[in-house]
């Protein structure tokens, strides 16, 4: 569409500026001829002469554009806070700067007389993101400060047109544009508002979806990468038409920047022409609404179905898990081939301890000149321009990273292709599947790839598990400590990669991310851990200004997620985590130190993990009367759970020895066996937490056992543990000391087969679990307790997991006269049951 100023404006300008000498240069939308935006490049100086800064206290703060001599329009959020209009004597207008480092002699500033809001502006979401700035006194024009023209309310700008966004903001998400502030520009698309909706639509970061509103235009790209940011608010939308610059919106918001399928959103302003009228009216020179020759051309209706095009992820994709078409081998002359990955076009992700004698700024310069970097179908090897470590590498394993610019971009298609990296908000959700790749100088894959398959455990249970007791676990959303995959356990245990770097990809959506990089502090402890990259997006992104970050792809959080929010860890032991369960849905393992104890191939009983090379058992299953010799025995771990397993999560033990107390005459009722190797913590096995001293104040305690000798899956029945005065006068006596009897709740008394020696286990307040005892030959109330054996099972086992004493002791002291003959009497007879049930109401209270 045709526009031209109105004569009188021309006029108006002339006289409000009588330094001008070119009056047909002085009317809108025409820069000088000659002449962040995210993804955009420097303007030409005076190319955008409209484009004005926003000044808050010495600072840039928004954007704006001058529509006539004395008005700027900008957006309303840049001047409301909490609802409240800021004070206009607190801002100042830059006009005719280029780079705010050294602004040009033409440049000079304006403060603000009033600053103008529509009065049903509340929120951005909501519309009406549009402010007028009156300025104290009318702005000397030039050729850098010109007004830019205005649609007319009825003017319609054609979907698909390539207008343009300035501004001095932000050039990537929290990424500041750097020196010399040059102002920016970058192309953007219009979108039509049926597309944009659409886009929109679907849930994008944060799971988050939007409405657009009347009034409100979008502009960009489904596939993102290019934007308007933080800092470019209140800044124009421009569009040329007939030779002239037409503002058609004013930067007001989007969800992050760049991001696929989320445009900037735009303040319309055609919509705005009356409201806009209605301020400046009166006031001389007034903003530039070109007159219009022609009528209004309507926009061609918008073709709904074509065009809801969803952008999808352009990282990240590969056409067989291992086969990697980011997969990066950095030759340096001298040293063995550095696994990394590609990141975009031009960069490669790779461990920055590949390249020990560049970390340090110490070393001379770099010779890059012989550096090669290998990418998968390329036919020749690629050449290095810059190095960049990372600058906390040479001191922090969790940022051992480099950035490494190929001198050429590559092109991208099915190979090479880069990864996706996760943005620092992103939630790897716990079960996700994941590999690990090589990375670094490691050592090549051992063995089947299948090896290399894991699954990501809760975040709760990394954390705890690695120890990070003090802390509460982060939320998801925020940056976890630690990721940690759960993957098969090798045949011989003791070998555990440990020197090997890996990196942790995990799957979303059909996508790859690289999640994490094997954490070399984490020695054996399984599952190993690895440093979330998460953090290290912002960083990566900053150096390669086009790495694919992308935005999180499976959002089903589930009971998991929640329940992550709020938990804490259990309290720590000396040796490290113990009695954590984790949750139901990861791998069907509830129990993971419930060992089953097989005999000549035979399950026998239970038995439980106190430490990595110990399972407790009860004596009398695992040595039968009258026998002296140590039978073929075996303990299997991982196996307790309500789904099959895979295999490879479950382990297996040889037994090399028995242990048993010195007791005099008697027969101990508890026996260590001794394991042919250790078992690494991980969610298939965990050794159980011992207290000192009994059970723990206020404990929790169920009975847990197999209801049937066939069975898989335990069942637990819930007990309340009588005192052991009440206990020995049950007994009359009869019971050998640390004999705990139980009292099972309702209906749950023959949950537990009595054969298999079940265990009594207590927990105190969602934390950790605690062995209490395990059953006396059978009984189904009468419990053998760890306490007598205390000194015992640390002597012998060394990394038994003693819990830090806590609170009194659950039970009296025992004492001389401890039963009234009533309650001596009472034991056995059918009133028994009865008075027990009274006692326990009042020991519960
Ligand atoms: N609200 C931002 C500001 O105050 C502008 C954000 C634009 N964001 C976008 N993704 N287009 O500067």
């Amino acid at each position: 569409m045709e526009g031209q100023c109105l004569p009188s404006f021309t006029l108006c300008l002339l006289a409000c500026n009588p330094s001008q000498d070119e009056p047909e240069d002085l009317d809108c939308g025409r820069p000088e001829p000659s002449a962040r935006i995210m993804g955009g490049s420097a303007a030409q100086p005076g190319a955008w002469p409209w484009q004005v800064s926003l000044h808050q206290r010495g600072g840039h703060v928004c954007g704006g554009s001058l529509i006539a001599p004395s008005w700027v329009l900008s957006a309303a959020h840049c001047f409301v806070e909490n609802g409240t209009l800021e004070p206009a004597a607190e801002w100042s207008v830059l006009l005719g700067v280029h780079s705010q480092d050294a602004p040009p002699a033409g440049a000079h500033a304006r403060a603000v007389a009033a600053i103008l809001v529509p009065a049903n502006y509340s929120r951005v979401e909501l519309g009406s993101d549009l402010a007028l700035l009156r300025l104290a006194s009318p702005a000397r024009l030039g050729p850098a400060v010109r007004p830019v023209c205005l649609p007319r309310a009825s003017h319609r700008f054609a979907h698909g047109t390539a207008c343009w966004a300035t501004g001095w903001g932000d050039v990537q998400e929290a990424d500041p544009l750097p020196l010399p502030w040059a102002l920016q520009e970058v192309e953007l698309r219009l979108l039509g508002d049926t597309a944009c909706q659409c886009l929109y639509s679907r849930p994008g970061p944060f799971n988050l979806t939007f409405q657009l509103l009347p009034g409100m235009l979008c502009a960009g790209y489904p596939e993102g990468r290019r934007d308007t940011c933080q800092g470019d608010s209140g800044g124009p939308l421009v569009c040329e038409e007939g030779g002239r610059w037409f503002q058609a919106g004013i930067t007001s918001f989007g969800f992050g920047c760049g991001r696929r399928n989320r445009p900037g959103v735009f303040t319309a302003v055609a919509p705005y022409e009356a409201w806009i009228r209605e301020q400046v009216m009166g006031s001389e020179p007034g903003p530039v609404f070109p007159v219009q020759h022609q009528e209004p051309q309507p926009s061609p209706p918008e073709p709904t179905e074509e065009n809801c095009t969803i952008a999808l992820p352009e990282c990240g994709k590969a056409p067989r898990p291992g086969t990697w078409p980011w997969e990066a081998q950095v030759m340096v002359p001298g040293s063995r081939a550095c696994h990394g990955v590609l990141v975009s076009e031009s960069w490669v992700l790779a461990p920055a301890s590949c390249f020990p004698d560049h970390i340090s700024s110490d070393y001379p310069p770099l010779d890059l000149d012989a550096w090669r970097v290998l990418l998968p179908s390329r036919p020749r090897a690629e050449r290095v321009a810059r190095f960049v470590p990372h600058e906390n590498a040479s001191w922090d394993d969790a940022s051992d990273l480099a950035l490494l610019q190929l001198r050429a971009p590559v092109n991208l298609s099915a190979a090479p292709r880069p990864v996706c990296l996760p943005h620092p908000e992103h939630y790897f959700l716990p079960g996700s599947r994941c590999r690990l790749a090589r990375w670094g100088r490691g050592e090549p894959e051992p063995g089947p790839s299948a090896l290399l398959e894991a699954e990501l455990l809760s975040g709760w249970w990394c954390h705890c598990l690695y120890g990070r007791q003090g802390a509460s676990v982060p939320p998801p959303g925020d940056p976890p400590h630690a990721l940690c995959p759960a993957y098969q356990e090798e045949e011989e245990a003791d070998r555990c990669w440990n020197d090997s770097h890996w990196s942790l990809l995990c799957r979303e959506a059909g996508t790859w991310f690289l999640a994490g990089i094997s954490d070399p502090s984490s020695d054996c402890l399984r599952p190993r851990a690895f440093s979330p990259l998460q953090p290290h997006g912002p960083w990566i992104g900053h150096v390669t200004r086009g790495a694919y970050l992308e935005d999180q792809l499976a959002w089903d959080w589930g009971p998991e997620g929640e329940e992550t929010e709020s938990q804490a860890c259990p309290p720590p032991t000396d040796h490290g985590a113990c009695g954590l369960r984790p949750e139901p849905a990861e791998m069907g393992v509830l129990w993971p130190w419930l060992a089953e104890v097989h005999v000549a191939g035979e399950r026998v009983c239970t038995g439980v993990l106190v430490a990595p090379g110990w399972v407790l058992a009860a004596t009398h299953c695992v040595l039968r009367p009258g026998s002296t010799t140590v039978p073929y025995m075996q303990v299997y771990l991982g196996r307790a759970g309500a789904s099959p397993l895979p295999q490879g999560h479950q382990v297996s033990r040889l037994v090399i020895s028995i242990r048993l107390p010195r007791h005099l005459g008697l027969r101990p009722p508890l026996a260590l066996l001794e394991l042919g190797s250790r078992v690494e913590p991980s969610p298939s096995a965990l050794p159980i937490c011992l207290h000192p001293g009994g059970i723990p104040p206020g404990a929790s305690c169920w009975v847990l056992g197999w209801k049937d000798p066939q069975d898989r899956v335990p069942v637990a029945a819930a007990v309340s543990i009588l005192t052991p005065r009440l206990c020995q006068c049950l007994y009359q006596g009869t019971l050998s000391p640390g004999t705990l009897c139980v009292l099972y709740a309702e209906g749950q008394e023959d949950r537990c087969e009595v054969a298999s020696a079940p265990l009594l286990l207590c927990q105190t307040g969602g934390s950790s679990w605690v062995l209490a005892g395990l059953a006396v030959r059978g009984s189904r109330e009468l419990f053998a307790s760890i306490g007598p054996e205390e000194a015992w099972i640390s002597q012998t086992v060394g990394e038994a997991h003693f819990l830090p004493p806590s609170g009194s002791p659950y039970w009296f002291p025992e004492g001389s006269n401890l039963c009234s003959a009533e309650m001596a009497g009472a034991s056995g007879s059918p009133q028994a049951a009865l008075l027990l049930l009274l006692l326990l109401l009042l020991l519960q209270s």
